[in-house]
């Protein structure tokens, strides 16, 4: 099984990034050398992580990451996408822990030497729980203590960043975590959640200027995630449900940030759930972006609900990962074109893609060609937007290797190298030597 581009299709110019992604909290383990986060309160909670794991461990990446890195080079990456540890870097009194950063100055370092271009997120749900303790994003300082990490931490890393994300997905950092509860810090209150969204977009739009004023020659932005919606049917009903889906889902983040102006759906919803929100923050939120990062897993599909304005429903006779999410890769080329034809995009990259799979580790090899035809078929449905006109400059797949997947503990394997947790030991999946064949193949095409 292998990945092809499609002839002639723009992915095989040498400026398309191919790369991976990860987060701090999901691989780097050493919780001792680094204050809590809200995750580790959060995983301290009984019943709130499917296997009852935590990530004080992880993936052992911060003492396992040059042997990390050298796994990258074997796969001919062009991108690695990180996030930092924002408790890591930063002491309680805001000044920088030295040894902290020191160990991201060393992995840029690495990655530069080895022509792999740094893509740091600088948000990955790790709140340091001293900041949660003041109140979280449901306490709007929160957003200027972001725009002084976000600070210091790009003057200290000077020009060795190709990217900066400013937040990965604050639906989950929001909708997740104060609305569902799946997620830290856990609270279920619908009017908190949209409030702490607004804080987590205002942090964002503090940030940007300073990255730009720091860092002129990196690429700045944002990583949201969106799940196009459909209706079920073609009734209006069904279809006014999937817009409504949208609006809530992905149109709350999108819209404020690229038009600065939050969906219509806001004055539909009763007062009592509309976040604070002050003069000028929508001008702060939607300072201009370099580029929009997107991550695409899923879709939804939605009817009218009985006592709500959506449901979604899960269609039959589809194709599910691991998490339960239907494989549906028509969604990426149609989640960009309609993003195309409703704003004023920026470049685009897709900052994540990829599947959770049963994988099984059988004589030393994991055999997986369902995440082969994932990728193979996700870079297809790329390949069309780009053709119709979207212009995306790279795709990172998630992840790359095995980690921990928040509420699920260690259950689910997204990696393209499976993690022997025993054992710590990392093996490329068949996925990942079908990824890396397509790099290796590119780079000679180029050559
Ligand atoms: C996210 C996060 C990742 C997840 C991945 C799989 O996009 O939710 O960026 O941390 O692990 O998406 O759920």
């Amino acid at each position: 099984m292998k990945i092809v581009l499609p002839a002639g299709s723009p992915m095989h110019s040498s400026d398309f990034l191919f790369g991976v992604a990860t987060s701090s909290f999901q691989i780097e383990g050493a919780a001792d050398q680094r204050l809590p986060s809200i995750w580790d309160t959060f995983c301290d909670k009984p019943g709130a992580i499917l296997d009852g794991s935590n990530a004080r461990d992880a993936c052992d990446h911060l003492a396992r990451w040059e042997e990390d890195v050298e796994l990258m080079v074997s796969m001919g990456l062009d991108a690695y996408r990180f996030s930092i540890s924002w408790p890591r870097v930063l002491k309680e009194d805001g000044s920088l822990n030295q040894e902290g950063i020191g160990f991201y100055q060393r992995l840029i370092d690495s990655l530069n030497q080895n022509n792999i271009k740094p893509f740091v997120t600088l948000y990955h749900w790790d709140l340091p729980q001293h900041l949660e303790d003041q109140g979280g994003w449901l306490n709007r300082d929160t957003a200027y203590r972001f725009r002084d990490y976000a600070d210091v931490v790009s003057r200290t890393l000077g020009d060795g960043v190709y990217s900066y994300a400013t937040l990965n997905e604050p639906y989950c950092s929001s909708y997740l975590s104060y609305e569902l509860g799946i997620h830290a810090p856990g609270l279920k209150d619908p009017a908190k959640a949209k409030q702490a969204a607004h804080h987590l977009l205002l942090a964002h739009g503090l940030a940007m200027p300073v990255l730009k004023e720091n860092c002129p020659d990196a690429l700045s932005g944002i990583v949201l995630n969106l799940s196009p919606c459909y209706p079920e049917t073609e009734s209006e009903i069904d279809r006014l449900a999937a817009k409504l889906a949208d609006q809530y889902f992905n149109g709350w983040y999108a819209k404020p940030v690229l038009e600065g102006a939050y969906p219509k759906l806001m004055e539909m919803l009763p007062k009592e759930v509309r976040p604070d929100i002050m003069e000028g923050d929508l001008e702060v939120i939607s300072h201009p972006l370099d580029y929009l990062g997107l991550n695409y897993y899923t879709r939804g599909v939605y009817r009218a609900g009985e006592n709500t304005s959506f449901a979604q429903v899960m269609p039959e006779n589809v194709a599910l990962s691991d998490m339960g999410w239907e494989i549906f890769p028509q969604g990426l080329t149609d989640l960009l074109q309609t993003l195309d034809e409703d704003y004023d995009l920026p470049p685009v990259f897709i900052t994540e893609s990829g599947v959770a799979l049963k994988d099984q580790l059988v004589e030393g090899t994991v055999s997986d060609p369902d995440r082969t035809a994932y990728i193979h078929q996700h870079l297809g449905a790329l390949d069309l937007a780009m053709r119709g006109g979207v212009d995306v400059r790279g795709y990172f797949t998630w992840s790359l290797m095995d980690n921990f997947e928040w509420a699920e503990g260690y259950s689910k394997r997204f990696g393209l190298a499976y993690v022997d947790y025993a054992t710590q030991e990392r093996i490329v999946k068949e996925s990942g030597i079908a990824y890396r064949d397509l790099l290796l193949s590119r780079t000679k095409e180029a050559a």
